[in-house]
């Protein structure tokens, strides 16, 4: 079963007078449970494809079907709703929020819909990140790495369909890309979730089961 099925999209975006086609005639389906990497040069349209599979982008043609999902005949509300419950996304920036000790940071997205953490998940999920010794702690005293382990869990423990992932080890030497790649790659196939993941990364594009090329806004083999 295909969990993303992405036909003849198109984003192109007005720069003043110019026109820019980010994305310009993409066919994607991506099979559920699968690790899809997304390459390409910069600028060459991945967050784009990313943020439209998120619904945050509206395609200038074509359609998206996520998790059966027709995002287009969806209002802004209904994709709030979509994008709480069934996506999760991991960003190079982690966006833990400093204030809130890392069990509040991981907890967060289920406080927003008002529903408590499956506590046997939840113990799962921290222990396989190795977070146990970190949950009181503030995201400060964490490591870069540690930090991006908690974005990962906090991207999880809503039980998403699909976990999306821009740049997730950006700064990361390579020691930590892999293991915080290796993390990510463990956590979604233990809970059976589809994972898209962009990187430059090649380390992390070898752990894939399928890498996706992108080009000036096209799929490329
Ligand atoms: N909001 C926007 N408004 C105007 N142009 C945009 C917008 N977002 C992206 N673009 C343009 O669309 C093209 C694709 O951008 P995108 O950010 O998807 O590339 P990318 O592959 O993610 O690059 P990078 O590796 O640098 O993150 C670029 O030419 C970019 O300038
Ligand atoms: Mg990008």
């Amino acid at each position: 079963m295909d969990i993303v099925e992405i036909r003849h999209l198109k984003k192109y975006f007005k720069d003043g007078s110019q026109v820019v086609k980010a994305l310009d005639g993409i066919d994607l389906s991506i099979e559920k449970g699968k690790f899809t990497v997304i390459v390409g040069a910069s600028g060459s349209g991945k967050t784009t494809l990313l943020n439209t599979i998120a619904g945050l982008y509206e395609p200038t043609e074509g359609t998206v079907i996520v998790d059966g999902l027709d995002l287009s005949k969806m209002g802004e509300e209904q994709l709030t709703v979509f994008r709480r419950r069934r996506l999760g996304f991991v960003f190079q920036g982690y966006n833990l929020i400093p204030e809130l000790t890392i069990k509040e940071n991981i907890v967060f997205p289920l406080e927003l819909d008002d529903t408590r953490p499956d506590a046997a998940y939840f113990s799962n999920l921290v222990h396989l990140l190795g977070l146990d010794n970190y949950l009181d702690a503030c995201p400060h005293m964490l490591s870069g790495g540690a930090q991006q382990c908690a974005a990962i869990a906090r991207a999880l423990i809503t039980k998403p369909s699909v976990v999306l992932a821009d740049e997730p080890t950006g700064s990361f030497d390579m020691k930590t890309t892999q293991n915080v790649a290796g993390l990510l790659k463990m956590t979604a196939a233990t809970f059976h979730q589809t994972l898209v993941v962009i990187t430059h990364n090649l380390d992390l594009a070898q752990l894939a089961d399928r890498v996706v090329r992108l080009q000036d806004g096209k799929i490329v083999q």
